[in-house]
C-alpha cells in the first residue's frame, strides 16, 4: 500500500447535510493547526509514533471499525495525507483518485459500459460524502446508517415524504440498497435492475399474473412499466399509486386506445360527456371491476360478466354485478322491493334477463361506466353494424322505453297486481 498521488484541493460542492458538516470540520482542521493536546501542535511528526493517541486525534481511537486494521500504526496516515514542509498541515490527497488506487475493482465497475449512470457525488469524487475514510461505527465505513439517515442527508424530500402522512413502501424503511446502487448502475435512477425485474424480486405473484394472464394490460408494457401507475417510495394514495385511482387510469385512457384489432373508447371523454356516473366510478374504484395487472377475462374484468347483448341466464354469469347488487333483482319473478324496474309487482328485470333463450344482458340496457340518461340507461345500443337508439324516460312511478326491440312501452310500479 505505497502512498502517492497528486495533492489536489479538497472535495468541492458537497451539499449541506452530513457531508458538508464533515467537510467544513475537515477544512477547519487543516487550516487551523490543531491537535487535541493542550500543549499545541508538534513541530514535526515522529515517524516511529502513531498520530492517534489520547492527546492527538483521540476520536480515531474509539472507532468500532477502522478502514484497515493497522490504520493507526506509524506512517499509515501518509497513505492518504500529504505532509507539508513546515506547518503541521496534512492535506488529504484527492480522495476519489486515491481511493480508486486501492479500490481498483470499483473503478472498473463504474468505468464499464454497465455502470454508466454514476451517482452525482461519486462522479464528482466526493467519496467522503458517505464514507469516513478513517473508520466508522457503521459497516462499509459509512458516515450514518444506510437508508434515510445517510441518503436522506441530501435527499430531504424523501425523508419528508416518508415521515409525512401516507403510505410508505416497506423496503424503503429498511434502506435504499434493495433497489439502488449507491455508486452507479446500468439502469436510470441508479437502479440495479430493469424496473419490472426489480419489482419481481419481491412481488413475483404480480409479475407472474401479468405474464401468464391470457388478457394482459398494455400499461405494464409501456416504457415506465410498473411506474406508469405506482411510485416507489411513498404515497398519499392507497397501493402506492401516483394519483387517485381514476386519474391514474385516465392518464392513458384519455384517448382512443388500440387493443389488438379493437379500438377502446376514450374513457376520459366519455366520462366528461356523460355526467351520470356509476357509483364505483365516482368513488375512484376502477379496480372494483378491472384487474390492473392482468386477467383471465376480456377487458381485464375481475369477475364474470357477459359482454354480448344476449346470454342464457345463470347467476354465475353476472358475478361482477352481483358482487355488489342483490341477485334477487333478477331472480325474483314477483316483487315489490327487489327492483324498481317492475310493473306492479311484475319484475321486468327478470322478464328481460332471466331467460334461457335470448336473455338480455345488462349492457343491452345499461352503460357500466356512465350515461347521459338516468339510471345508467344507454342512449343507443350497438346492434351488429347498426347503432340502435334507445329512448328511455323516467317518470315518478316508473318509466317508458322505445327502441328497435319494441315500440314504446311503459311501466308503473304503483299499479295494482292486475297487471299480470
Ligand atoms: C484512506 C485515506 C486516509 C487515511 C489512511 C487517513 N486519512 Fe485522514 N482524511 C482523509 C480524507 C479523504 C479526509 C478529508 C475528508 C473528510 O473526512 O472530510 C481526511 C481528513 C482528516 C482530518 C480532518 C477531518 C476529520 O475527519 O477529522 C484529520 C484530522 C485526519 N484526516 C487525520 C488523519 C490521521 C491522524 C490519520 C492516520 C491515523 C489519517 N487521517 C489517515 C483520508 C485519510
Ligand atoms: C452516496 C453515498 C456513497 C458515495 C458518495 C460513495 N459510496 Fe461507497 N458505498 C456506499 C454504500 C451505501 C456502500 C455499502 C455497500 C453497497 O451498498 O454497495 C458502499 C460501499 C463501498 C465499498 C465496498 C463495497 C463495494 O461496492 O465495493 C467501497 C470500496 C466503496 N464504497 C468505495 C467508494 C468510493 C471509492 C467512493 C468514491 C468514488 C464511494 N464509495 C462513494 C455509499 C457511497
Ligand atoms: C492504501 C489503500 C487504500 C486506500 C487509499 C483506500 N482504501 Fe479503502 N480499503 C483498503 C483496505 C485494505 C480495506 C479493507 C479491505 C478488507 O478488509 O477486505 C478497505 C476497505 C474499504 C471499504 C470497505 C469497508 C468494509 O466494511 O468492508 C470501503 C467502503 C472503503 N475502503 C472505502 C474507501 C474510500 C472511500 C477511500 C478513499 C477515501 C479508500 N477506501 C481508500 C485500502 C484502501
Ligand atoms: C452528498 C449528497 C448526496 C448523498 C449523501 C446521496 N445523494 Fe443521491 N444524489 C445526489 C445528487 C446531487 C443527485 C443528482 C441530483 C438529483 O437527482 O437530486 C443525486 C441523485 C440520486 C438519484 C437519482 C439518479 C438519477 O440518475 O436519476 C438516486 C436514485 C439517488 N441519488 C439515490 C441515493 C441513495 C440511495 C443514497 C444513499 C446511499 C444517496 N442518493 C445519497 C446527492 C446525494
Ligand atoms: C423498492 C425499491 C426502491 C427503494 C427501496 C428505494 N427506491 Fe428510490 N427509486 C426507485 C425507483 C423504481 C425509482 C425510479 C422512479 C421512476 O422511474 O419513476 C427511484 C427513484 C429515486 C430517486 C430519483 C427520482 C426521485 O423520485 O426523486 C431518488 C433520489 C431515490 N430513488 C432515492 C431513494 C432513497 C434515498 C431511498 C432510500 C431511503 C430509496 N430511493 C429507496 C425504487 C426504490
Ligand atoms: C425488497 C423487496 C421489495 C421490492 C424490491 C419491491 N417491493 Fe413492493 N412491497 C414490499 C413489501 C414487503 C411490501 C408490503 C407487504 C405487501 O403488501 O406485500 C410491498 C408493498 C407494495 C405495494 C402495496 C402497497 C400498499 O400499501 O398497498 C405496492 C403497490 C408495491 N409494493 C409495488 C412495488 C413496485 C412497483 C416495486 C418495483 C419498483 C416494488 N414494489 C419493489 C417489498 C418490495
Ligand atoms: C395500470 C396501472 C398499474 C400498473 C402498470 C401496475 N399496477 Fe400494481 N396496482 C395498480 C392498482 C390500481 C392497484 C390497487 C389494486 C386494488 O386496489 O385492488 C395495484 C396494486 C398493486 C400491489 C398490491 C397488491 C395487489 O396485488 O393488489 C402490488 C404489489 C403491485 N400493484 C405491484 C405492481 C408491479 C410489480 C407492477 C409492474 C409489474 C405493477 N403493479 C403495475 C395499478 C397498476
Ligand atoms: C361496475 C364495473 C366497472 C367499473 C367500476 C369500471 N368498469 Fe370499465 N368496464 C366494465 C365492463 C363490464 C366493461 C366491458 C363492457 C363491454 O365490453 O361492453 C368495461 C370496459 C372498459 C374499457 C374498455 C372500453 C371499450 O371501449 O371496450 C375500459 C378502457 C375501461 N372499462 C376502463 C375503466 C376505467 C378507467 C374505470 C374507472 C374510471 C372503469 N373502467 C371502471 C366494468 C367496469
Ligand atoms: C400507461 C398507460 C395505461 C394506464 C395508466 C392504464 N391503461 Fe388500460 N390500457 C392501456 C393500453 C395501451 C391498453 C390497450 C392494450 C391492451 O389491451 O392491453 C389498455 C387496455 C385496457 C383495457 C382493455 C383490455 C383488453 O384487452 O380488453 C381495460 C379494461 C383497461 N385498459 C383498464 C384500465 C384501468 C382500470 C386502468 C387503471 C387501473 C388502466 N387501464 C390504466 C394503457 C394504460
Ligand atoms: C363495486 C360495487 C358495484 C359493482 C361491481 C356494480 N355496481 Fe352498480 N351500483 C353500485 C352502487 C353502490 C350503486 C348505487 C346504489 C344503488 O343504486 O344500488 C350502483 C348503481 C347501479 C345502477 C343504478 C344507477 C342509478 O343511477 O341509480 C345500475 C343500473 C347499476 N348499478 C348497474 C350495474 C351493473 C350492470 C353492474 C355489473 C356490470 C354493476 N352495477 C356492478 C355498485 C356496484
Ligand atoms: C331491458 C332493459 C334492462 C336490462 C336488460 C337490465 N336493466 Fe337494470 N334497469 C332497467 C331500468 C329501466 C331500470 C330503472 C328502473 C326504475 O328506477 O324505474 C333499471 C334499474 C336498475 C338498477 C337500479 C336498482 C333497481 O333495480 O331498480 C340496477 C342496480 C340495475 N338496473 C342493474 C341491472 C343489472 C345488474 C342488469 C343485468 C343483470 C340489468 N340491470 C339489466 C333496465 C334494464
Amino acid at each position: 500500500m505505497a502512498g502517492g498521488g497528486a495533492s489536489i484541493s479538497p472535495p468541492r460542492g458537497a451539499r449541506p447535510g452530513p457531508t458538508a458538516r464533515g467537510f467544513l470540520l475537515g477544512l477547519l482542521l487543516w487550516l487551523v493547526p490543531t491537535c487535541a493536546a493542550a500543549e499545541g501542535v508538534p513541530e514535526s511528526i515522529d515517524p516511529e509514533a502513531s498520530c492517534a493517541s489520547k492527546a492527538c486525534h483521540p476520536d480515531l481511537l474509539d472507532r468500532t471499525r477502522l478502514h484497515w486494521d493497522e490504520l493507526l500504526a506509524p506512517g499509515q496516515c501518509l497513505e492518504c495525507h500529504e505532509a507539508r514542509r513546515k506547518k503541521h498541515e496534512f492535506k488529504p490527497f484527492d480522495s476519489s483518485k486515491r481511493c480508486y488506487e486501492c479500490h481498483e475493482e470499483l473503478r472498473e465497475r463504474l468505468a464499464s459500459p454497465r455502470g454508466r449512470n454514476q451517482h452525482e457525488p461519486v462522479a464528482k469524487g466526493e467519496c467522503s460524502a458517505c464514507h469516513d475514510p478513517h473508520g466508522s461505527e457503521e459497516g462499509w465505513l459509512l458516515r450514518a446508517e444506510e437508508g434515510l439517515e445517510l441518503c436522506g442527508g441530501c435527499h430531504e424530500d424523501i425523508v419528508e415524504g416518508v415521515e409525512g402522512e401516507g403510505i410508505v413502501h416497506e423496503p424503503v424503511e429498511d434502506g435504499c440498497g434493495d433497489c439502488h446502487d449507491p455508486h452507479g448502475a446500468r439502469y436510470p435512477a441508479l437502479m440495479t435492475m430493469r424496473i419490472a425485474r426489480l419489482c419481481e424480486d419481491c412481488h413475483d405473484e404480480v409479475t407472474e399474473l401479468a405474464e401468464e394472464s391470457p388478457v394482459d394490460h398494455g400499461a405494464l408494457r409501456s416504457k415506465k412499466q410498473c411506474m406508469s401507475c405506482h411510485v416507489p417510495h411513498f404515497s398519499r394514495v392507497d397501493a402506492l399509486l401516483e394519483k387517485p385511482q381514476r386519474d391514474t387510469c385516465l392518464s392513458c385512457h384519455d384517448e382512443k386506445v388500440e387493443s389488438g384489432e379493437e379500438v377502446l373508447v376514450d374513457m376520459k371523454r366519455w366520462l366528461q360527456v356523460n355526467r351520470n356516473w356509476h357509483d364505483p366510478v365516482r368513488e375512484n374504484g376502477c379496480t372494483e371491476c378491472h384487474e390492473p395487472h392482468g386477467s383471465d377475462r376480456p377487458r381485464l374484468l375481475a369477475k364474470e360478466f357477459p359482454r354480448a347483448l344476449y346470454a342464457p341466464f345463470a347467476i354465475e354469469r353476472y358475478g361482477l354485478c352481483f358482487s355488489c347488487h342483490d341477485e334477487s333483482m333478477v331472480t325474483a319473478g314477483e316483487t315489490r322491493s327487489a327492483t324498481k324496474f317492475r310493473n306492479g309487482s311484475r319484475n321486468l328485470h327478470s322478464l328481460h334477463v332471466n331467460r334461457e333463450e335470448r336473455g338480455r344482458t345488462c349492457i343491452a340496457c345499461h352503460e357500466v361506466h356512465a350515461s347521459s340518461a338516468p339510471l345508467q340507461i344507454r342512449s343507443y345500443v350497438p346492434y351488429g353494424s347498426w347503432t340502435m337508439p334507445l329512448f328511455f324516460e323516467k317518470t315518478e312511478r316508473g318509466g317508458s322505453c322505445s327502441s328497435g326491440c319494441h315500440r314504446m312501452r311503459a311501466y308503473d310500479r304503483s299499479r295494482a297486481d292486475a297487471a299480470k
